[in-house]
């Protein structure tokens, strides 16, 4: 693994320095800022808010730059990647269980954890399908080579009521869903400054989407809790997307700050800025969505056939298990002598960036069947968003 190496400004250490040390370089500043203004001819009279939103317009639209350079190319294009795989997965989600979808009792049983399930996950494919093609269309428009993962759409999915008859380049089949995402964001401790975390339970081998009519009939009904084995086996798929989804969309969510720190193009930071914040927003909804599968009345239901089981993580409600505790507790950050503040987490190159990215995602059993080819263009593109670095 490449030694983690932040530019100066974003250094995690924090060099203790006196009062009076810490007020003298404070002021300097002040008399830099100064003396640059005066430079220009704009005081703090004349820096009209026309000024301001003439400096941000040239900024912030893509006209305004030239060629990305080849880190900030790097940053977009293996962002076009992540979103393309979530394209892929989601779409996958939107077949069986969307608000669309075509199979009646998996929209059931994602309904059990909320009513509203089917929609938010039509919604959530949207956004993704519209960060795809938003990247690939811009690099295209600053001259680069979009990103293609078409040759790679190889893998058989669902055979289930709904589910299109095509090839994909994710498998749902069998997942391993990594649940440290749950303790992390109820712990005060950051992984950025060495913590370790795991989940509250274990998914392992689990689908997230039916395989086919035999082994969930795709008309059963799916009261709560679950009875029949059909029923319990279809419930614990449903749930295990729960938390799949929450997963994916965490991942998003320390993905993108770690690229936006290495952004040189104000455009690229806007569109890395952006997009994050959207996976964030995702996550948010899907950390609260799937607490219903671990909490009453539906928790406790068994997969009759793996025997992965939801417990009811109220039972006792300690401070890392409680369901509703879903917004991120403070925790260390930057530097343990700084007060707790809650922030995303992890948001270091070599816990959130885009070879770890990889890595989780493979590790999640998402890319079950792929090719040698599909993993080397992943590193690939991942080395090279995780080596990009901030230059003005
Ligand atoms: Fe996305
Ligand atoms: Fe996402």
């Amino acid at each position: 693994m490449k030694k983690e190496n932040l530019p100066a400004t974003l250094s995690t250490e924090t060099t203790p320095k006196s009062t009076n040390e810490n007020l003298a370089i404070k002021w300097e500043r002040v008399v830099r800022r100064r003396s640059f203004l005066k430079g220009l001819g704009v005081t703090g009279a004349t820096l009209s808010a026309g000024t301001l939103l003439a400096t941000e317009g040239s900024a912030q639209t893509g006209q305004s730059t030239g060629a990305l350079s080849t880190g900030d190319a790097a940053l977009l294009k293996f962002a076009a990647w992540a979103e393309i795989v979530e394209s892929d997965l989601w779409t996958q989600y939107n077949e069986l269980g969307g608000v669309h979808g075509g199979n009646p009792a998996y929209m059931a049983a994602l309904s059990n954890l909320d009513s509203d399930m089917p929609q938010y996950i039509n919604d959530n494919t949207d956004d993704e399908l519209s960060h795809a093609a938003f990247l690939n269309s811009f690099l295209l428009s600053k001259g680069e080579v979009p990103v293609d993962l078409e040759p790679f759409r190889t893998l058989q999915g669902s055979q289930a009521t709904g589910a299109q008859d095509k090839l994909r380049l994710t498998s749902l089949l069998n997942l391993n869903v990594d649940l440290s995402w749950y303790t992390r964001y109820r712990s005060r401790e950051n992984p950025d400054l060495g913590a370790t975390f795991t989940g509250p339970f274990m998914i392992t081998g689990e689908p997230a989407i039916p395989l086919n009519d035999t082994d969930t009939p795709p008309n059963q009904h799916q009261p709560v809790p679950p009875v029949t084995d059909p029923e319990k086996r279809m419930q614990a798929i449903a749930n295990t997307a729960g938390f799949h989804f929450a997963f994916i969309e965490q991942g998003g969510s320390s993905l993108y700050p770690t690229l936006a720190f290495k952004a040189t193009d104000p455009t690229v930071l806007r569109i890395l800025v952006s997009i994050g914040g959207v996976e964030i927003d995702h996550f948010g909804l899907w950390h609260d969505k799937a607490g219903n599968a671990v909490s009453l009345p539906l928790a406790g239901v068994t997969d009759p056939e793996t025997g992965v089981t939801f417990p009811n993580l109220n039972n006792p409600p300690t401070e890392l298990t409680q369901t509703n505790k879903i917004l991120p507790e403070p925790c260390d950050f930057i530097s343990k002598g700084l007060p707790a503040c809650s922030v995303i987490r992890p948001t270091l190159t070599k816990l959130g960036g885009a070879v770890a990215t990889v890595k989780a995602f493979k590790a999640d059993g998402l890319f079950q069947g792929q090719s040698f080819a599909f993993f080397r263009l992943a590193m690939q593109l991942a080395l090279a968003a995780d080596s990009a670095r901030r230059g003005f």
